[in-house]
């Protein structure tokens, strides 16, 4: 494993003690656990540190088709919200509990404008003004509204996903433009992936591209397609607000580079899951998917996200009712319990560690990198803001559309050497710069630099 930017072994640790003490067998008795939870990272309800950090991005929150004319009740980094759209269509998320006498809005009446409580009728605007306290005189209304909010947050609808941003209003970034968002071709089908356990342990693992050879190949059944059974050469590049795991595997005469990637606090997006084998020749597929990974609270989460169909991600094939499970984890999400254990897929990997996974009692090896990186990645990020320094935005670092890394490319390069994981670790790195080069360009001249450049790298190769 290489990165451009990692420190040695930081963040990574072998215990020597529990080495020792499997040695002896039967340790049972002996092996204590740690209990202590890593609250810094772990942790986004309102006023902790994780949780600040997170209220400085705008986060998908539900999927449009899913909300009628009913408000909804919904949590969100902790916090108990309602989602609602009044008759003129505009939506609105407020806090769930009415500021009068603390009413849920869930059982709240959709207006014309905004939202009236039922108990008392108290009628609210999306943003949380109040525009009526009925059957009080003029006087007190006129105080009520001058002295009372019901707390709100922006939102933002886009692609059949309905996103919010719950910072400080001051602090409030554009609405990001990953080029991702308007691909040529490509369909975007809404889906979301609920998982019951914090949300670290479910971003972890797409810094993680080696569980997809184990989890999803070779143990219990070939879950993707059948190349991702070899393991590959892995290397991790940081750039930015930006981690990339790059897996780099050989299938017959064919070099097949797939990245994985985050943008932090939780953007993530990966490789083909189907329509990448290795076995024919892709020249920059995109991500299948295009998703972030939302803390519900400290023990819940939901990704939020797009199924990508079309030529540069997963085939129309796929876009069944199931298809975005199977893209998200290889297996439907909701199945017996026999089944998930005779075919277990992420939500059992990232659910079985427990609600919040406790660091210290893991054993971190070198495939682990990723995971340390992003890891010591968010914690900077989180202290430097509880530092009074605002953490890094994707909309200040370039001009739109911002661009984003994930996805597959395969090339013919046949085999010359025994060990090739050096050699794979050279190309991952020469395929990353190409693509970092072309940064700020229109999406058709990135497509074309990209392209040409893999041709030449295969024709270097083909001597
Ligand atoms: S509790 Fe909502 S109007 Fe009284
Ligand atoms: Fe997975």
């Amino acid at each position: 494993m290489k990165s451009d930017k990692l420190l040695g072994n930081r963040g990574l640790s072998i215990k020597k003690n529990s080495t020792d003490i499997n040695l002896k067998g039967f340790s049972g008795y002996e092996l204590k656990h740690s209990k202590e939870i890593d609250d810094e990272i772990a942790r986004i309800g309102p006023g902790t540190k994780a949780g600040e950090y997170f209220r400085r991005y705008w986060h998908p929150i539900f999927i449009s088709s899913e909300l009628g004319d009913l408000p909804v009740a919904i949590k969100i980094l902790g916090e108990e919200l309602v989602l609602f759209r009044d008759q003129s269509l505009q939506l609105g998320l407020v806090h769930k509990h009415c500021p009068h006498r603390q009413a849920s809005l869930e059982f709240g009446i959709c207006q014309k404008t905004g939202i009236s409580c039922c108990y008392h009728g108290w009628h609210f605007d999306v943003d949380g003004s109040i525009l009526e306290v009925p059957g009080q005189p003029e006087h007190t209304q006129d105080f009520i509204k001058q002295k009372v909010r019901l707390g709100a947050y922006p939102t933002h609808e886009f692609k059949g996903l309905i996103f919010a941003y719950l910072g400080p209003i001051e602090k409030k970034p554009e609405f990001p433009n990953y080029d991702s968002l308007d691909f040529d071709g490509m369909e975007m089908v809404p889906y979301k992936a609920p998982f019951d356990c914090n949300w670290l342990q479910v971003l972890d693992a797409i810094v993680d591209p080696i569980h997809t050879s184990f989890l999803h190949s070779n143990m219990s059944r070939q879950q993707f397609s059948e190349g991702f059974g070899e393991v590959g050469q892995i290397d991790f590049f940081e750039r930015d607000n930006w981690i990339l795991g790059c897996n780099t595997r050989r299938v017959g005469d064919n070099v097949w580079f797939r990245v994985n990637e985050v943008v932090l606090p939780n953007f993530t997006q990966a490789g083909a899951a189907f329509a990448a084998d290795g076995t024919r020749q892709i020249l920059y597929g995109r991500s299948s998917f295009t998703r972030w990974v939302v803390p519900v609270d400290d023990e819940t989460t939901i990704c939020y996200a797009w199924a990508n169909f079309g030529e540069r991600g997963d085939p129309q094939e796929y876009n069944t009712p199931e298809g975005p499970e199977l893209i998200e984890q290889g297996e439907i999400f909701d199945r017996p319990y026999e089944q998930r254990q005779r075919f277990p897929a992420d939500r059992e990997a990232c659910e079985g560690m427990g609600p919040i996974n406790i660091h210290k009692n893991e054993n971190l090896l070198a495939s682990d990198q990723g995971v340390a990186m992003m890891r010591q990645k968010i914690r900077e990020q989180i202290r430097s803001l509880d530092a009074g320094k605002e953490p890094l935005k994707v909309t200040e670092l370039k001009d739109s559309p911002i661009p984003t890394y994930g996805g597959d490319s395969v090339i013919n390069i046949p085999s010359s050497v025994q060990d090739e994981n050096d050699f794979f670790s050279k190309l991952a790195h020469e395929f990353i710069k190409i693509q970092f080069e072309v940064d700020g360009k229109s999406e058709k001249e990135r497509v074309e630099i990209v392209t040409n450049k893999l041709k030449e790298i295969q024709s270097r190769e083909n001597p």
